[in-house]
């Protein structure tokens, strides 16, 4: 199988956890996602109309959802969400995550944070023995970023993690994300104690967010070759 038909069957095994009590689903971004959004429509068909709607974490997301015929409402609207259902850059031990390669990870978090049940859905490629070979993403406010930016170099080597961020850049500019912000991504190499980086990024003034989600997905579904493997924490 390619990745990406992993990514599929992931998605599919994922838009098969949705049942007549799942009422409110978050859509994750992303390329495995965008799977997801696919296999969520035809599932809703299936399921037949039950006042189902769901939450977006971009705007691509939403302008696919959307194009597909999903009801789309707001997240300050959907109370708690039942399921998300969101891809990731890195899969660790305890189904630790690094998310936001495509830049969405404030949206996603958000989304995260507010959904009873997170599942994870990957290809095979992104299961990792200890994160920070993918660079991770850290979102931070525009003012005064290069300077936020030298803090989270310290913050970093304050958990032992050497680290030189880069600004992300689109056609020549910088990357601007759903939320207006910038994002640097920080070639960690290896976390060894990510709850100790979580914390250090999330006391320096300026940083937003960043992409490790910690504790949050209760299983992933992972395409193999040999089929979709479920990991749990
Ligand atoms: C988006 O910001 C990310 O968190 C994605 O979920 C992550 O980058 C995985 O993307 P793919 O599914 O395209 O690999």
């Amino acid at each position: 199988m390619t990745p990406d038909e992993q990514k599929r069957a992931a998605a599919r095994a994922a838009a098969a956890l949705v049942d007549e009590t799942t009422y409110v689903i978050g859509l994750g971004t992303g390329s495995t996602a965008f799977h997801f959004v696919e296999a969520l429509a035809a599932r809703f068909a299936e399921l037949g109309d039950g006042g189902r709607a769901c939450v977006a974490t971009s705007r691509a997301t939403a302008e696919q959802a959307r194009g597909l015929g999903l009801d789309l409402i707001d997240i300050d609207d959907a109370g708690v969400i039942d399921l998300t259902v969101d891809g990731a850059d890195e899969i660790g031990p305890e189904l630790s995550l690094i998310k936001g390669g495509g830049g969405a990870l404030l949206r996603e978090k958000l989304v995260w944070e507010a959904s009873r049940r997170c599942v994870v859905i990957a290809d095979a490629s992104k299961r990792v023995t200890m994160l920070g070979r993918y660079p991770l993403p850290i979102e931070v406010i525009p003012f005064g970023h290069t300077t936020t930016m030298r803090r989270i170099v310290n913050g970093l080597a304050d958990c032992g993690v050497a680290a030189t961020p880069r600004l992300r850049v689109r056609e020549g500019a910088p990357f601007v994300s759903d939320g207006g912000n910038f994002i640097y991504d920080a070639p960690c190499g290896a976390i060894l104690d990510p709850a100790g980086v979580e914390a250090a990024l999330k006391s320096i003034t300026g940083v937003v967010d960043h992409g490790l989600f910690l504790g949050l997905a209760e299983r992933a579904l992972v395409g193999t070759d040999n089929g979709v493997v479920t990991l749990t924490r």
